[in-house]
């Protein structure tokens, strides 16, 4: 029976289990082909090539003990062709701005919506069960993302309504009067990552259309099955070509999306290097609209009087959860020199005790890789720290061990700036700790570093929290104190300087990423104001309204 904590690199293999061993609810009964992608609201059957999807969760073979992978499906590797295709039908269902679902006012768009949701609701075990197989998220982890999506979209609609009736006031200034209203950008191609595939995706996908946008989606490599079970709802929710689903590989149709110039907005998030590269083939640069979470090292400032405790328990799910495969994970502390031995200690004693196993076992953390090439880096990355002076702490516990997708928590200390470790954003499982005596030490790395998402101090030292929020505010997007990095909760503003992001996705935030103010104005004179009167009570007008939002 596999076991469910810390164990050592011998043990990381018998953490993998038999078919017969996985709970009937969340085994996969028989793989999920996907035979139909999502274009101008239609669900058009596929005939071409199809892309398998094997878990990163490994099958005991029963009788050899050898792991194997275990097929969860499939789904089309569509071509340019149907890409196109999609374009066109998210550029025709806009028509300019004159599309049925552009014009509408934001009521009825809220009424399509709400019937999405219910019918997402109903996938709910199914997409769950996807996320834990496809990205071997624990199901509580999983079930958490379900239904923070649900939270998400139902706290944008509210502010969709809020801001829909705010904007309904005439403004009275310098001899004119005008209405300000926030209007659709036009075609969002949206692209989410493996990590939450769900839940960030919609975090832009959502707001962009409950603004009035068309869109283009494209899952994420990772993550791709679990939209299988919304297709309908999509295709029987949203008017045709509102919602349009681009799959294959993206270095063979993402090029060409950008490349037509008829991409509006570009919410993508993935690696800096990946937004780079889009936003300069897009032919006209200024009318392209970006809405980016990129790359981050967020580091954690960890001062002499920190309660080292509550520290120990906060690094821990900062740098842990989900693996570490989280943009606003823990991903280098810096502990000042006078408690770095002791706070070693207290990690390294802590970390025996955190749960490294299967997503359906109780108290687990630690889980297989989603990413194949993943153990590899991780692994570079590791020899390289040892091979400049690191050393893995927990070695004795089983850090620095590796066997197929499963990668046990790992501790390097001490680290330099000599190290890759140091500068590059593993995304997993190791915890780089870089002693220091002067705060210019970590403020320094902060300050020059590409990245600049959010840091987490750690003390009650009234003047160097201080000096440290004053000096970092202008670096970073969030400066988090006595806690963890994290996005949550949605209504805070989720950011990042340089290259960690472009535009801001909290609820209320995202709606204004996605659209653009669009102002009515009138000189004052009772016949235009006899006009505008006119246009209110007849109902002409969509877009000239007050129509209210309840
Ligand atoms: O991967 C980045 C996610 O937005 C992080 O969200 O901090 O709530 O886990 P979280």
């Amino acid at each position: 029976m596999a076991q469910q904590t810390n164990p050592m690199s011998k043990d990381l293999k018998s953490l993998f289990s038999t078919l017969a061993e996985i709970p009937e609810d969340i085994r996969i009964q028989s793989p999920l082909h996907q035979k139909q992608i999502l274009v101008d609201g239609a669900l058009l059957e596929w005939t071409g090539d199809f892309h398998e999807v094997y878990s990163p969760i490994l099958i005991s073979n029963e009788e050899t003990g050898a792991t194997e992978q275990l097929l969860i499906g499939s789904y089309p590797i569509a071509t340019t062709k149907e890409t196109q295709e999609a374009l066109d039908a998210a550029v025709r269902a806009y028509d300019g701005g004159r599309g049925a679902w552009p014009a509408m006012h934001i009521n009825e768009r809220i009424q399509h919506l709400t019937r999405f949701v219910t019918e997402m609701k109903a996938q709910r075990q199914h997409i769950v069960k996807l996320i834990v197989w496809e990205i071997s998220k624990t199901v509580a982890d999983a079930e958490k993302e379900f239904d923070r999506t649900i939270d998400y979209i139902n706290e944008t609609v509210r502010s969709a309504k809020q801001l829909s009736n705010q904007t309904n006031a005439f403004q009275v200034t310098q001899g004119f009067i005008g209405q300000t209203k926030r209007v659709p950008h036009g075609v969002v191609l949206c692209m989410g990552p493996f990590n939450y595939p769900l839940n960030e995706t919609f975090t832009t996908l959502i707001p962009a259309l409950i603004m009035g946008n068309t869109i283009l989606f494209k899952p994420p490599k990772h993550g791709t099955l679990l939209f299988e079970p919304l297709l309908e709802a999509f295709s029987s929710c949203f008017p045709k070509g509102v919602v349009n689903t681009v799959y294959g590989r993206g270095r063979d149709i993402v090029p060409m999306l950008m490349e037509s110039g008829k991409i509006d907005v570009l919410a993508l998030i993935g690696s800096s290097r990946v937004a780079d590269a889009l936003k300069k083939m897009h032919p006209k640069s200024n009318r392209l609209k970006s809405v980016l979470g990129l790359d981050a090292k967020n580091a954690a400032i960890i001062l002499p009087d920190a309660d080292l405790t509550h520290t120990v328990r906060e690094v821990i799910a900062g740098a842990l959860s989900f693996n570490g495969q989280r943009c606003t994970a823990l991903k280098v502390l810096f502990v000042h020199h006078e408690i770095v031995a002791h706070f070693n200690q207290m990690l390294v004693e802590a970390l025996k005790h955190i749960g490294i196993g299967l997503p359906w076992q109780k108290g687990i953390m630690i889980t297989p890789l989603a990413e194949p090439e993943k153990p590899a880096y991780l692994k570079s990355c590791i020899d390289d720290a040892l091979a400049k002076g690191a050393e893995v702490f927990n070695a004795a516990d089983g850090g620095g061990t590796i066997y197929k997708s499963f990668v046990h928590p790992t501790v390097l200390y001490p680290v330099n700036s000599a190290m890759k470790i140091y500068h590059e954003e593993q995304f997993g499982p190791v915890i780089p700790i870089v002693p220091f005596t002067a705060l210019s030490e970590p403020v320094e790395y902060i300050m020059n570093s590409p990245y600049g998402q959010q840091v987490s101090i750690f003390s009650q030292d009234t003047e160097a929290v201080s000096l440290l929020i004053d000096t970092l505010a202008n670096q970073i997007g969030r400066i988090n104190l006595n806690s963890q990095c994290q996005r949550s909760p949605d209504t805070f503003p989720f950011n990042g300087r340089k290259d960690s992001a472009d535009g801001t996705l909290s609820v209320d935030e995202a709606l204004i990423a996605f659209s653009v103010d669009s102002v009515v104005v009138t000189k004052q004179t009772p016949e235009n104001e006899q006009l505008i009167k006119s246009i209110l009570e007849t109902g002409g007008s969509r877009r000239l309204t007050n129509e209210v939002s309840f």
